[in-house]
């Protein structure tokens, strides 16, 4: 292991930076070497950090849109400018391919030009006028939406930047205080953020904080009451662990999928399955597998099953596994060792079950080759759990019937990728397929910032998507004025 001897990061209390007394490295997944040394803040910090959030609520209520839109307007306009440094840096400590963590840097520009956007729009009111009954004769109601209070954003290491994006943006869009714990893997990113917004104006002391917060001191900040709502995204194991710790916290949480791509009998020409194979084996494997919607089963009607299993097995060949730093990579190492060894083994496990491996099924330290299996058994691990790995498994079936069934035979439901022409089947699939968001002609990783993203079922509450975060932050409080001349 090499380390860069570089200077500690500071981490961000109330908007300033600061130091505590311990420190942690970060790592390289691929290579192990040293990106980065962290700073940990004290117990007293994060103290220090909660009561300034509290503190801060009225007043960045209070701050007129035009200067939360200014500020994430200025960070979209910052990360745009300084996009392939970013990049470098997400490569460097989450072990994304240069090409995925350069489309990551793009849609945090576009998070906070959404949040700016929305800023600006947020909380003009909805009146209604309540003469509809003769008591109400005079009155008028107006809707608007206040902050619920200071938010725990909790973001995990799959993207660093842009899931910290979601999390953040929405909070100053709606001028609610956040704190954010970024994955202990992957800080650097969600501290680079940090400077971007210390070079803001107007936001209160207070605002926003980036506090690298150990795992095990979680479970203190969670029960914080004046931290009434957490956003939280990452496994279910700990998402639930929350939620059933702080049962009356408004909670937001992103968890796991195991996505599937449904291809029905009607995508069927040659430039067709050549789509379908394009995007499943880009999307099994595009960040070694490490998205919540990376594509982990293929359901097909048997009509086409065979031509586009070949067809998926040649595209995933194709994957170039190497260097996350050089930009001709397509796949690169799981976040850490064990990762890697975890998918291993539940590879393993699936095959000793009677899997057929297609191609794949190999480790070389933190990387794990794209992998294809058919025939899995319905007790493998791999059946059922979230692979978060380059693993797709092959499933055959006859029509809709059996491959929507199939789809929601999990007790996972994000989102699902359908690939028919026929918008009779589209809707069918939008109204029957339990998930948060279904994907037309296209694999299930499709996620536009600006779309509601989340899940039902084990993949989580609530909802991101700038303007559906900034709901979930919120609340309706109606205002009734009376004696009006109408
Ligand atoms: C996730 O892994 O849940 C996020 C996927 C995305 O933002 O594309």
């Amino acid at each position: 292991m090499t380390t860069t001897g570089a200077a500690t990061h500071a981490f961000w209390l109330a908007g300033r930076q600061a130091e505590g007394t311990d420190t942690f490295d970060v790592t390289s997944p691929w290579d192990g070497a040293t990106v980065g040394r962290v700073a940990v803040p004290t117990d007293a910090q994060v103290e220090e950090a909660v009561a300034a959030a509290a503190a801060a609520a009225d007043a960045f209520s209070a701050t007129p849109a035009h200067v939360r839109a200014a500020a994430l307007d200025h960070v979209s306009k910052r990360i745009a400018e300084r996009s392939e440094e970013i990049a470098r840096l997400i490569t460097a400590e989450n072990g994304k391919p240069m090409k995925w963590s350069r489309g990551e840097v793009g849609r945090a520009v576009s998070v906070f030009r959404w949040a700016a956007e929305e800023a600006r729009r947020f909380n003009s009111g909805e009146a209604q006028r309540l003469d509809t009954d003769a008591g109400g004769v005079g009155r008028l109601a107006l809707t608007r939406r206040f902050g619920r209070g200071p938010v725990l954003g909790i973001a995990p290491f799959n993207f660093p930047l842009n899931l910290v994006a979601h999390k953040v943006a929405p909070a100053i869009a709606v001028g609610t205080p956040i704190i954010l714990k970024p994955a202990p893997a992957t800080p650097l990113s969600a501290l680079l953020l940090g400077e971007l917004l210390a070079e803001t104006e107007g936001l209160p002391e207070g605002a926003w904080s980036v506090l690298p917060v150990a795992n095990d001191k979680m479970p203190a900040l969670v029960q914080d009451p004046r931290l009434p709502v957490i956003s939280f995204t990452g496994s279910d194991t700990v998402g639930y662990q929350i939620m059933d710790s702080v049962p009356r916290k408004h909670i937001t949480l992103e968890l796991g999928g195991n996505a599937a791509a449904v291809v029905l009998a009607d995508w069927s020409s040659e430039a067709d399955l050549d789509w379908a194979a394009t995007r499943i084996a880009t999307f099994s494997n595009y960040q070694a597998g490490q998205s919540c919607i990376s594509v982990q089963r293929v359901i097909a009607d048997t009509a086409v099953f065979d031509a586009l299993a070949e067809k998926i097995v040649a595209k995933v060949r194709e994957q170039a596994v190497g260097d996350p730093g050089d930009d001709a990579t397509d796949v690169g190492p799981l976040v850490s060792e064990a990762a890697a060894e975890r998918v291993a083994s539940w590879v393993d496990e699936a095959v000793a079950k009677g899997a057929k491996l297609l191609t794949g099924g190999t480790r070389e330290g933190t990387s794990y080759a794209p992998t294809v299996l058919a025939d899995l058994p319905a007790d493998a691990v791999l059946a059922t759990a979230e692979a978060f790995g380059p693993v797709l498994s092959l499933h055959r079936v006859n029509g809709a019937d059996e491959a929507f069934a199939a789809v929601n035979d999990s007790r996972f439901g994000l989102q699902s990728g359908v690939f028919t022409h026929d918008l009779q089947l589209a809707f069918r699939a939008h109204r029957e397929l339990e998930v948060g968001g279904v994907i037309i002609g296209d694999a299930p990783s499709y996620r536009a910032d600006q779309m509601p993203y989340g899940g039902v079922k084990d993949s989580g509450t609530g909802r991101e998507g700038v303007k559906y975060a900034m709901d979930d932050y919120t609340y309706e409080r109606v205002l009734v004025l009376t004696g009006l001349d109408l």
